[in-house]
């Protein structure tokens, strides 16, 4: 990562330099789309998608309440209006079902998010969305690489968004962001807002209201050396996942992650348990030493702009708001060790078998 970041310092342009074409060609073909356009974040990769799509005033999109608040922001930043359906409670993720209930006059597109590296129900989605005559936005941010019926996440919808800040499964060594796309018109529309606007052959000529938000060459190269290693990283999660389930199968108050379909394969951004004892088990594994998270610990529509904005209170999304009391983020990195599994297993076993 080093001599690719010196090298692309060296010999390139600092911005739109050919790292950041090269890595958007190989990202693209990782995923299986014609196209990819990299973009500042995450968060600008979605806002950027619906833009490109003209979703905004006076439009809708529905998306789950229980992920990272930027899901929701994206939605807000295109002046649309973000409007929740409720998680699956066996899943974590958007149910199909409460989302089909809340499509109306104004939906114009449905944004799943695969949470912690677990593929949404994305074929349910993309009839669902293929019915109603809507757009649909994988949020793949926390999944690069997860699969669903032998294609990856972010090539299945209208467009797969994915972020590269540093925790997730794989970076750029800062922000950045990445759309996914087999719609050449989107990718076009893409290129130009991330890039102000700007037409396609003519730098001072702008047809958009854009951003700044390109990725930057540097960043670009530090990527195309992640994404090599991607596919062995995310081999390693899925092997520790197995080691900790095998470990805390069976074990009492312990709700596992959902097991993955035989048509499905899971990432492992996180291995995010449940447990009626949340807090009191984060402080007692704090103490032997042992780091957790909490993803989430609010959930989007009860954090303060979503309750100023819109009005939200308790008891809008129960499942949601049970899981933020519920959930525990155990220690997930590639080269996290198998003695280090059985030691976070054992610290949780010793607090709640006794
Ligand atoms: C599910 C989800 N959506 C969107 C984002 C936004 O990405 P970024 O932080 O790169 O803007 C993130 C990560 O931060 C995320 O986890």
């Amino acid at each position: 990562m080093k001599a690719a970041a010196l090298s692309a310092l060296e010999n390139e342009m600092m911005v739109m330099g050919e790292s950041v074409f090269k890595f958007e060609e190989e990202f693209a073909q990782y995923c299986g789309t014609k196209h990819a356009v990299s973009t500042g974040s995450g968060t600008a990769a979605l806002s950027i998608t619906l833009q490109a799509l003209s979703i905004g005033h006076g439009n809708e999109v529905i998306t789950t309440p229980f992920s990272f608040i930027a899901t929701a922001n994206s939605i807000v930043h295109a002046g649309a209006e973000p409007i929740f359906a409720d998680v699956e409670d066996s899943e974590m993720n958007l149910s199909p079902s409460k989302t089909r209930a809340k499509i109306g006059s104004k939906t114009r597109a449905l944004m799943p998010v695969h949470l912690y590296g677990h593929p949404s129900r994305i074929d349910e989605f993309h009839d669902m969305a293929a019915e109603s005559g809507l757009s649909l936005i994988e949020d793949a941010c926390q999944a690069h690489g997860a699969e669903f019926k032998g294609r990856k996440v972010g090539s299945i919808g209208d467009a797969g968004c994915f972020s590269f800040y540093p925790a997730k499964n794989m970076t750029v060594g800062g922000d950045g962001g990445m759309i996914t796309t087999n719609n050449e018109e989107l990718a076009d529309a893409a290129r130009s807002i991330r890039d102000c606007g700007r037409d396609k052959n003519n730098k001072y000529y702008h047809g958009r209201i854009g951003f700044t938000s390109r990725l930057n060459t540097v960043n670009a190269a530090i990527g195309r050396i992640q994404l090599k290693r991607l596919e062995a990283w995310n081999e390693a999660r899925r092997w520790i996942s197995e080691r900790y389930r095998r470990e805390l199968e069976g074990v009492r108050d312990v709700v596992l992650p959902p097991q993955e379909a035989s048509f499905e394969k899971a990432v492992y951004h996180l291995f995010v348990i449940r447990t009626n004892l949340r807090d009191r088990v984060k402080k007692r594994l704090a103490d032997d030493g042992i780091e957790t998270g909490i993803h989430y610990p609010r959930p989007i529509h009860l954090q303060t702009p979503y309750r100023q904005k819109y009005g939200y209170a308790e008891g809008a999304f129960p499942l949601s708001e049970s899981l933020a009391n519920e959930v525990l983020s155990l220690p997930m990195y590639p080269t996290l060790a198998e003695d280090e599994v059985v030691r976070v297993c054992e610290a949780l076993k010793k607090f709640l078998v006794a």
